[in-house]
């Protein structure tokens, strides 16, 4: 069963973490398709037809993105707005086309994990700040499974950690 991985990064050349991981999904095309929507969309015209059709052809889907002032870059949000859409997402009898699908995110960091916690700087954990994430795909009925977080991000990361990063991104992904 192949995973549909939808990255949404608006600066993929200056990416460091999220682009080493789509190198990596790109090696395994029988098990991941990566879909980047700043790249299929320059101009962040959605087309919601073609997402429509590409999300019913998967059941395992996973949103990869930075994390952006405590939340996703924009593009994400709008395809939300745009795709998920009354008689198709939800609130029909012939709707809720996502319904049942294991739907995740996949997200890097800047700040460390100790500043996610209740003491920490951010008082929220990560799990809390993606609330809106979860009772979204609750709302369809996805089948919502806890993210992935790879914390740290601008602790001036060394090669090392970047690539310590790729064997626990694939577990996840397998594991879903
Ligand atoms: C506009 C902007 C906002 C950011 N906001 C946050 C934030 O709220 N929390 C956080 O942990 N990191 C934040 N960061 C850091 C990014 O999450 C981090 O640079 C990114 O995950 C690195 O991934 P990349 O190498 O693929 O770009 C922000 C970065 C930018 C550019």
């Amino acid at each position: 069963m192949k995973t549909l991985v939808i990255v949404i990064h608006p600066d993929i050349e200056k990416s460091v973490i999220n682009k080493r991981w789509i190198e990596e999904l790109k090696k395994y095309p029988e098990k991941y398709t990566v879909h980047s929507l700043y790249e299929s969309y320059p101009d962040e015209k959605i087309d919601v037809e073609r997402e429509q059709q590409l999300i019913e052809s998967y059941d395992r889907i996973v949103f990869q993105f930075p994390f952006y002032w405590f939340s996703s870059p924009p593009l994400l949000k709008k395809w939300f707005d745009e795709v998920l859409l009354y008689g198709w997402a939800y609130g029909s009898k012939s709707g809720y086309k996502v319904g049942g699908k294991k739907m995740s995110l996949a997200v890097t960091a800047g700040i460390d994990e100790e500043g996610y916690s209740e003491s920490g700087k951010y008082k929220y954990t990560m799990n809390e700040l993606f609330r809106p994430y979860e009772l979204t795909f609750d709302y369809i009925k996805g089948d919502y499974k806890e993210p992935f977080v790879y914390y740290g991000i601008e602790n001036d990361p060394s090669q090392e950690w970047i690539e310590s990063s790729v064997p626990m991104y694939l577990e996840f992904l397998e594991g879903l």
